[in-house]
């Protein structure tokens, strides 16, 4: 079983809001985008720089510096200039806390 852990509360982070978290050493970007949360890298494939404040639409997140898409729920490329897909991170929502887990 995938150990959990509570990285924010609900309430902190706004429709379509984007939050900076760090877990075990791993730094995460906290997604809020139609009603549902997700938990992705916090930096690019592409040259790493951070994906903190890319556009969101329709699924994916695009990298504010050279354009690179990625959808939130697999971390899969959609667009150039990166062409390797970012982690995504198990999430829970419970009890108006957000959980997430890096294991494996
Ligand atoms: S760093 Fe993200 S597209 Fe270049």
């Amino acid at each position: 079983m995938p150990e959990y852990h509570v990285v924010a509360a609900c309430s902190e982070l706004p429709d379509e809001g984007q939050m900076h978290v760090e877990l075990n050493g791993k730094e995460i970007l906290l997604v809020k985008h139609d009603g549902a949360f997700y938990a992705i890298d916090y930096y690019c494939s592409h040259e790493m720089f951070s994906l903190e404040g890319g556009d969101v639409h329709e699924g994916c997140i695009t990298c504010p510096y050279h354009g690179a898409e990625f959808t939130l729920d697999n971390g899969s490329v959609q667009a150039a200039p990166a062409w390797e897909s970012i982690a995504t991170y198990p999430l829970k929502v419970e009890n108006d806390t957000i959980s997430i887990s890096v294991q494996g």
